[in-house]
């Protein structure tokens, strides 16, 4: 039987030469590797207490739609700068390839709130980061934060738990 790992490609020097890119448009094509994956995803969370389930643009947003479906919840965007039409607070963030700032709509969250976080890969942690300041910046908390893919030896993994955050991967 085919696991997550299985059906995601890999592309060598995607954006930029020496970055092993990671693929999961074969893991969300397939039918039974995108509901695995979903239901992999969530499992940690059925029983928590969630109010709403955040995407990373833009593959987590396919993740984090699916996610908020299964459980019932709303699902709010953070996305890169310039695209969410509202008013926004921003958060600027380096990656494993460049540098760029993140936003959500300053009304999408109440304080309190419980957000389950959702993207497809872990890397150096620095998108996640900057999400899960947008979220305490609006007084809202972190139960989880869930990924397809951890690449452990970027340390994303250990710079989410040392900000105190569950990560949960399904694989690495
Ligand atoms: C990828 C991935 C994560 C992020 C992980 O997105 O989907 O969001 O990088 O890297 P990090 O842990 O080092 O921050 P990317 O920035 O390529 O954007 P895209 O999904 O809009 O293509
Ligand atoms: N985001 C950052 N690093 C990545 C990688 N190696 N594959 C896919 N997405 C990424």
């Amino acid at each position: 039987m085919k696991t997550v790992q299985d059906y995601i490609r890999t592309i060598p020097d995607f954006p930029h030469e020496g970055i092993m890119f990671r693929d999961v448009t074969t893991l969300f094509s397939d039918p039974r590797g995108f509901r695995i994956a979903i239901d992999q995803l969530l499992h940690p969370y059925a029983g928590q207490p969630i109010d709403k389930v955040i995407g990373l643009e833009a593959r987590g947003f396919i993740l984090g739609g699916a996610i908020a479906h299964q459980l019932g919840k709303g699902f709010v965007p953070i996305r890169k700068k310039g695209k969410l039409p509202g008013k926004t607070i921003e958060q600027a963030y380096t990656l494993e390839y460049g540098e760029a700032i993140v936003e959500i709509h300053d009304d999408a969250l109440q304080p309190g709130e419980k957000i389950l976080l959702v993207d497809d890969l872990l890397a150096t942690g620095g998108t996640a980061e900057a999400g899960i300041k947008l979220i305490e910046r609006m007084g809202a908390e972190v139960v989880g934060c869930a990924f397809v893919i951890d690449l452990p030896d970027l340390g994303g993994r250990k710079r989410l738990e040392g900000l105190g955050m569950d990560v949960h991967a399904l694989c690495s």
